[in-house]
């Protein structure tokens, strides 16, 4: 799909359920990942980019994880998990890809801190009401058409006053740009179709949805890559663009970071 005919041709609201007949997206592509979910220059390229600057993020949102039940929601290979549990949280991580819930097991096995992988789809857990301390969605939102079923589900399972973090994309121009054309055509880092811009979320989006199930904004900002003269200099000389490193930023028209907190019982 081009955004042109997106833009012209379909009204998106992801307050909504999107009928899976309308949107692309292939989130099997996970199941065959394996181990390169931590080669930083493989697939996850740009989760291993961002991976800084949004686990600085999510633990000042969370003020400490030190003995917190966390659950990090589309966990994939474990990057944001380990980050939490090496900081002293008890991690579930909870994603539809087996093998992406294997390799974030044994990441994190030996290694500092608890984590306990859980196959399930973020549209209907199997936890009890208000289990978790935190939640953490990082770059999963994009990838689930009916969206209101997993921000609901999200707050089922938080605990009254815990915080949701995440992040995701914005559905603008400029995303169709850097995270579609950019990432897939042009860095080449990730497949196509593994983002559809038709799931992409603006802000105002999640903003109603999670104010819906009984979710307050604390701080929500932008989450953009660094394109210096160095980037641009390294690019020319080798013939390569290399992936850009992250960092936070009042920019949302991409990638965004956000942290609610559930103010209803
Ligand atoms: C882009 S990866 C992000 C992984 C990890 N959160 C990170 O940021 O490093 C998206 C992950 O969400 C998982 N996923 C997609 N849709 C899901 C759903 N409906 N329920 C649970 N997991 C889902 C995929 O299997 C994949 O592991």
């Amino acid at each position: 799909m081009t955004m042109t005919s997106a833009l012209l041709f379909e009204r998106i609201d992801r307050t909504q359920p999107v009928q899976s007949a309308r949107s692309s997206i292939d989130n099997d592509y996970y199941e065959g990942i394996d181990e390169l979910w931590w080669d930083p220059t493989g697939p996850a390229a740009i989760l291993h980019a961002m991976n800084r600057p949004r686990l600085d993020f999510y633990l000042r949102a969370l003020g400490g994880v030190r003995g917190a039940l966390v659950l990090d929601a589309g966990c994939g290979g474990g990057l944001v998990a380990k980050g939490l549990a090496e900081a002293g949280a008890t991690v579930v991580g909870v994603d539809r890809s087996a093998g992406s819930l294997g390799v974030a097991r044994r990441a994190i096995a030996g290694g500092v801190g608890h984590f306990a992988p859980v196959r399930g789809q973020l549209e209907q857990l199997s936890f009890a009401n208000g289990s978790f301390d935190a939640v953490i969605a990082a770059d999963v939102l994009e990838h689930i058409p009916d969206l209101p079923a997993a921000v609901a589900e999200i707050s089922r399972v938080l605990a009254p006053g815990g915080s949701l973090a995440f992040d995701t994309i914005n559905r603008t121009a400029w995303a169709w740009v850097t995270a579609l054309w950019g990432a897939e055509r042009l860095l080449g880092c990730i497949p196509c179709g593994t983002h559809d811009w038709r799931l992409f979320i603006r802000p105002v989006e999640l903003d109603r949805l999670l104010r819906r199930v009984g979710l307050e904004p604390v701080e929500v900002t932008g989450l953009v890559p660094r394109i210096g003269p160095q980037l641009l200099a390294r690019a020319l000389t080798r013939r390569h663009i290399p992936v850009p490193e992250f960092a936070t930023s009042r920019d949302r028209r991409a990638s965004y970071l956000g942290h609610y907190r559930r103010v209803s019982p």
